[in-house]
């Protein structure tokens, strides 16, 4: 496996290959996003990881000084994993000028995490946007974990005319249903114990929807109290449409149902499909 910092150097290694998948990561790597690797794998010859802590998509006073870096041991499970490169540039070599050139997400964009960060999206669809420049990839993967993400990626790749298939991956998870997160390393041992309560909520939400409830405010305000008494500060469980990230409506069969809230200091987002 090679590591590389430099642009130019890895568009010099990426000559030449027939094919190539893209996993962009912020690094921290557990099992979700090695599993990602490995459906890469499944899709090209070559797999690139990318590892960049990108500024761009961190709010004022947001964790990015506090955002694990953990470089050394992240190339080890990659290599492990059957990665080819790691791309892990610096913030010079990324944004050695100030980036004014943004992507401008798309509306859909400005609702749920969009609502609670600001600019989130544009500085991810920005940083994605210079990968696949930059990667050229035939493939790239991203985790379902990250819904809105992927929805926004996927609208980047239509809009912008990238020649590059977009593969939505599974939620890896723990035993006890929480999502795996390089953000979970944040929790106290009590806070873990209580961190899977989110998806036990989303999880009754799609039950109660499979089942044939439709009185979707009134569930998505059941499990907000729920989360609200047990000490968690909520930013918002929704349910939308898979099409087009909207509130359902009559005709709506492929849902999801998506909560992101915050237990103490850390923030934690989980999602699950609904099939109404
Ligand atoms: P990061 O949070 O490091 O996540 C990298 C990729 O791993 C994303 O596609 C994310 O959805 C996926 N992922 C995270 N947890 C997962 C899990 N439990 N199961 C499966 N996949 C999981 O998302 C980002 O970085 C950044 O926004 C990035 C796209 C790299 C742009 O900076």
């Amino acid at each position: 496996m090679d590591l590389i910092h430099r642009v130019a150097e890895l568009r010099a290694r990426l000559a030449g290959e027939p094919s190539v998948a893209l996993v962009p990561t912020m690094g921290n790597l557990h099992a979700g996003h090695l599993s990602l690797v490995a459906e890469a794998g499944r899709h090209a010859g070559c797999v690139v990881t990318s590892i960049f802590v990108n500024r761009l998509q961190f709010e004022p006073g947001g964790d990015f000084d506090r955002y694990p870096r953990t470089l050394e041991g992240d190339c080890a499970a990659l290599d492990r994993a059957g990665c080819q490169v790691v791309f892990a540039p610096d913030e010079a070599e990324l944004y050695p000028e100030p980036q004014e050139i943004r992507i401008v997400p798309p509306e859909s964009a400005r609702q749920l995490c969009g609502d609670f960060r600001p600019g989130h999206f544009e500085g991810v669809a920005t940083v994605v946007a210079k990968l696949f420049n930059i990667v050229a990839p035939h493939t790239a993967v991203f985790g379902r974990k990250d819904y809105q993400q992927l929805f926004v990626i996927r609208a980047l790749v239509r809009q912008l005319n990238y020649p590059v298939a977009i593969v939505g991956a599974e939620t890896v998870r723990e035993p006890d249903g929480l999502a795996l997160s390089s953000r979970n390393g944040y929790l106290s041992s009590e806070e873990r114990t209580e961190a899977v309560r989110l998806n036990r909520n989303l999880r009754r939400i799609k039950d109660l929807v499979e089942s044939g409830r439709r009185d979707f405010g009134a569930l998505c305000a059941f499990a907000i109290k729920d989360l609200t008494s047990a000490g968690w500060r909520v930013d918002y469980v929704a349910l939308r449409n898979q099409s087009g990230l909207a509130p359902p409506g009559p005709g709506d069969r492929d849902l999801v149902v998506l909560g992101a809230a915050w237990i103490g200091k850390t923030r934690l987002i989980d999602n699950l499909d609904i099939r109404a």
